[in-house]
């Protein structure tokens, strides 16, 4: 009910009076009455002027589910919602969620997290209302050896959604860190729940800093806030993230991995340079021409022997 007085009020832009609203909606005025009450208590701003009635004056920057729900329309992606004020980490939650059957395209949201975890066993700085920190449950029909497209996937998902939100030029630093002018802007972490021939399902976790101010970030890092200049709409950018992921997960269930890996490239910050790859307490250095069906990264050594690295960290030689 609350999401119907909120398009309600929304669509007006004026005042709407108690018994207009209760008559639209088919509901009590005590009842609309309480609804606004918990309205106001989320934190929505909503002015009450006696024989004008209600009007929306603000909206708080939170991402319920019924914001991120209202417009989304996507088919199975982010149609349930669990969302936390804040976390340990989503990546827990979803992967207890996935062991309890959660459907496929089912998204855990939480507005901070206090053990983010990145990948490698580093952490996620995720400070509150700043950033989109989510965990999303795939049940894809592919061997636990394709997954890896999967998080390519996502990585070429969020940077189609924050080039359309916010017209930012992003790429991807191989395996799959998402960077705005040498920074990272975002990073993604997938945990596969598998036996030996078959997935039971895939957790894609997301941290991405938005409106973070720069003095509070790191040196390495940015935010699309730092980048842009303006504030962002969290909201509208989670659902361009979650529609992009959909329609890329579409695109590789009919044609597979290649068109991904197309776009991949097309993001590609790592190719045709000159690299370290630093993996399993060891590095290569050579000139990194490609990634394969896997996302492997393919990197040419001076002998001229191609060796393929499945993780690690890249650093460009200059
Ligand atoms: C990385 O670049 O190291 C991956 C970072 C992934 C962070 C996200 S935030 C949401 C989800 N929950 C976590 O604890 N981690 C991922």
């Amino acid at each position: 009910m609350k999401e119907r007085i909120l398009e309600y009020l929304n669509k007006k832009h004026d005042y709407l009076s108690g018994d207009q609203i209760s008559k639209h909606l088919g509901i009590s005025r005590q009842g609309l009455w309480k609804h606004i009450q918990e309205l106001k208590d989320l934190g929505y701003e909503i002015i009450a002027v006696p024989h004008l009635g209600y009007r929306l004056e603000s909206c708080p920057d939170r991402l319920f589910a019924f914001e991120v729900l209202r417009n989304l329309h996507t088919k199975f992606i982010g149609k349930n919602i669990h969302y936390f004020d804040y976390l340990p980490s989503t990546m827990d939650s979803a992967m207890q969620l996935g062991m309890n059957a959660a459907q496929s395209g089912t998204l855990v949201l939480a507005e901070s997290q206090v053990k983010g975890r990145g990948r490698l066993g580093r952490s996620w700085l995720s400070p509150k209302y700043k950033g989109i920190y989510l965990s999303l449950i795939l049940r894809p029909r592919i061997s636990p050896a394709a997954c890896p497209v999967l998080t390519l996937m996502s990585a070429v998902s969020i940077c189609e959604a924050v080039k359309e939100v916010t017209g930012l030029d992003v790429q991807i630093k191989w395996p799959n860190d998402i960077f705005i002018h040498h920074k990272k802007v975002a990073g993604i972490l997938t945990e596969m729940n598998a036996e030996v021939d078959k997935v039971n399902f895939v957790v894609i976790g997301i941290g991405l800093n938005v409106n973070n101010d720069k003095s509070s970030l790191l040196p390495q890092a940015t935010s699309l806030k730092a980048e842009h200049g303006d504030w962002i709409n969290r909201v509208s950018l989670l659902q361009e993230i979650l529609r992009k992921i959909e329609s890329n997960y579409f695109l590789l269930e009919d044609r597979g991995a290649q068109e991904i890996i197309h776009k991949w490239r097309n993001f590609a910050l790592t190719l045709g340079t000159r690299v370290k790859v630093y993996y399993q307490n060891k590095h290569i250095e050579g000139q990194a021409t490609d990634i394969d069906q896997d996302g492997c990264l393919l990197i040419r050594k001076d002998s001229g022997l191609i060796q393929k690295v499945s993780s690690g960290d890249v650093i460009a030689c200059r």
